[in-house]
Order: structure tokens, then C-alpha cells, then sequence
């Protein structure tokens, strides 16, 4: 049985496979510039987060209607669910659509046709969280929540992704200040390849409750005591951090100085389809590799439940 836990870093747009987008592309006569699922694999070679989004962007293609939404929010679910994952509070990325003419409603009502029948199909509850392309104008955020508005009874809070590196949160600060007062949560990718203090404008500017990657806290030990000391949970994905070579390899990976530092780390998959597995993958790589003991993995997975949205979600419903 694999350790019950929930995914709080995962992009669903990242759990698209090779077989299910060269399936995708045959229904709605996409023309993939891959031979077959062989050399699109081949394809996944990156040596960094932009090469890589290169690569994410091109394969959204693909997916055009709301049938397809739910087909790839439903593959991930059933794979997720046979890993232990029994929440799962899930990124996409509606700029990504919306500028390939796709529009919000197919792709909110395409996910929650699977996400809201999750429970009782695979026995994992979920959340959706919309993130903002940091790489695009503060403008076209604040035009994507309004797009967002009809939506939001199936929206749990947004968050910030895509090419870190010389676009700081603080560029974002309008967006959040009005999904806050709408009652969205609020996280945001910070320190996956950006530098600390983006972790620490996350906090102070966007008001985020979790930081998604935040590896590169590492470098600051006043940030770290921060962290430690607010429990600000941390959502890592070891196997993402290998195969765009934020670290060298996972041996190397600064999880266990992490958890030796007090920090409320969460092990995630965020992009599976690409980075080499799920949740339940990652758990038993960084177990191999960095030698956890069973005590470690299960406060990673009792770490994944305390910082989801999911019991606060339910106790403000029930006020
Ligand atoms: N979008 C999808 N995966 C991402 C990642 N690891 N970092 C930033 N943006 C992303
Ligand atoms: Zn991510």
C-alpha cells in the first residue's frame, strides 16, 4: 500500500503523456512535428526551465475541448490515486488556452467534469488553482481573473508559474491584492530557479500561504529560520529539480538538510508526464537516493495533508 498523501504542486497541463497527446492530436487533427511517442520522448531533454516550457507550450496544442480537459484531468487522477494520492490540489495554466483561442469555460468546465466526480471515481478530493504566466504582463493577469470571475465556485485560489528568472512577484501585486479580496488562497512558484528574495517577496508582497519549489531558500539562513519558524510549507518536486537541473542529481538533493532545518517540506510531481513520475515516484526516488527513513516520509506525507487547503476549505464552508 502505497503512504496515503496529497499532491499540492502539480501542473495538469505537465501530466499530458505522449501516447494520450499523439490521441489528442489524431481527434482534432493537430499535426504534432514528432514521428511518434518515441521520438517525442527523445524530446525530453532539458537543460532548464525555459527549454523545457518550450516544449510544455508546444504539446498544449493538443487539447481544444472540454472533452480533452477531462480526459487529461481524469488520466492523472487514476494514476495519482494508485500512488496514494487521495487530495490533489491542481495548477493550470488558462493563458497558455486562452491565447490559442481556447477559452476559460472549456477549459474550467473540461476539468471539473472530472475533477468534481474525483471523489467517488478514484477516491481523491481535489482543488483547482489558477496560476498567472509571470512572463506575461501584469495587465493580462488582472484581464485572466476577470475571465476567471463566473468560475469561481471551482476555483480554490491562484498561482504564479512559467519563467521565473528576471519577472519577481512583486510585478504580480495588483493581481493578488484582488484574488485575496475575493477570497481566492494564494501561492506561487518562487526560488525554483529565481533567488531568494523572490521567496521573501512572495511572502511580503503577494501574501502567499505556501511557496511552490523554494529550494533556493537554501542560500539565505535568516530566510530559512523564517520559513522554519512561520511553518511556511514548501511544495518540492525532486524529480522536476533533477530534470531541469536545479540540482545535479538527486544524492544531491537539499531535502534532508531541509527537513533538519525545521522546514515544512511536501514532496510533488509538478509536471509527471515530463519529469519522470508521480507523486507516489517521487516519494520512493528520494527514499532511494537520499536514504529517508520511514519516520521522514511519513512526516513529508503527514506535511502534504497539514498544509493543503483542504480542511480549512471545509471549516470556512461550514461557518
Ligand atoms: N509550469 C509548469 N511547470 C513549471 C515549473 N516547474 N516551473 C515554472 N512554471 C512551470
Ligand atoms: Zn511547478
Amino acid at each position: 500500500m502505497p503512504l496515503p498523501k496529497a499532491e499540492l504542486h502539480l501542473h495538469i497541463e505537465g501530466t499530458l503523456e505522449p501516447e494520450l497527446a499523439f490521441e489528442l492530436a489524431a481527434r482534432n487533427d493537430v499535426e504534432l512535428p514528432y514521428a511518434d511517442t518515441d521520438a517525442l520522448r527523445k524530446a525530453y531533454d532539458f537543460d532548464g526551465l525555459q527549454s523545457f516550457l518550450n516544449l510544455y507550450y508546444e504539446l498544449m496544442a493538443v487539447l481544444r475541448t472540454e472533452r480533452d480537459f477531462e480526459d487529461l484531468a481524469n488520466a492523472y487522477l487514476a494514476r495519482a490515486a494508485a500512488q496514494g494520492v487521495r487530495h490533489a490540489e491542481i495548477f493550470f495554466d488558462p493563458q497558455a488556452h486562452i491565447a490559442r483561442g481556447v477559452a476559460m469555460a472549456t477549459v474550467v468546465e473540461g476539468l471539473w467534469r472530472a475533477l468534481g466526480s474525483s471523489e467517488a471515481n478514484h477516491g481523491v478530493s481535489t482543488r483547482l488553482i489558477m496560476c498567472f504566466l509571470r512572463d506575461e504582463s501584469a495587465e493580462s493577469a488582472l484581464e485572466t481573473l476577470e475571465a476567471a470571475k463566473p468560475h469561481l465556485d471551482r476555483i480554490t485560489g491562484i498561482g504564479l508559474d512559467s519563467a521565473e528568472v528576471g519577472h519577481p512577484p512583486a510585478k504580480f501585486r495588483e493581481v493578488y491584492e484582488a484574488a485575496a479580496a475575493l477570497g481566492l488562497r494564494r501561492v506561487a512558484h518562487a526560488g525554483e530557479e529565481g533567488p531568494p528574495e523572490y521567496i521573501t517577496e512572495a511572502l511580503d508582497v503577494l501574501g502567499v500561504e505556501r511557496i511552490d519549489h523554494g529550494l533556493r531558500c537554501m542560500e539565505s539562513p535568516e530566510l530559512v529560520e523564517r520559513l522554519a519558524r512561520d511553518r511556511i510549507p514548501l511544495t518540492l518536486c525532486p524529480l522536476s529539480n533533477v530534470r531541469l537541473r536545479t540540482v545535479d542529481t538527486l544524492a544531491d538533493h537539499p531535502l534532508p538538510a531541509m527537513l533538519d532545518a525545521g522546514l515544512m517540506c511536501t514532496v510533488n510531481s509538478d509536471d509527471p508526464a515530463y519529469f519522470g513520475g508521480y507523486a507516489g515516484d517521487n516519494f520512493e526516488a528520494v527514499q532511494k537516493s537520499l536514504g529517508l527513513s520511514e519516520d521522514r516520509l511519513r512526516e513529508l506525507a503527514r506535511n502534504s495533508f497539514l498544509a493543503s487547503f483542504l480542511e480549512d476549505d471545509e471549516e470556512r464552508r461550514s461557518r
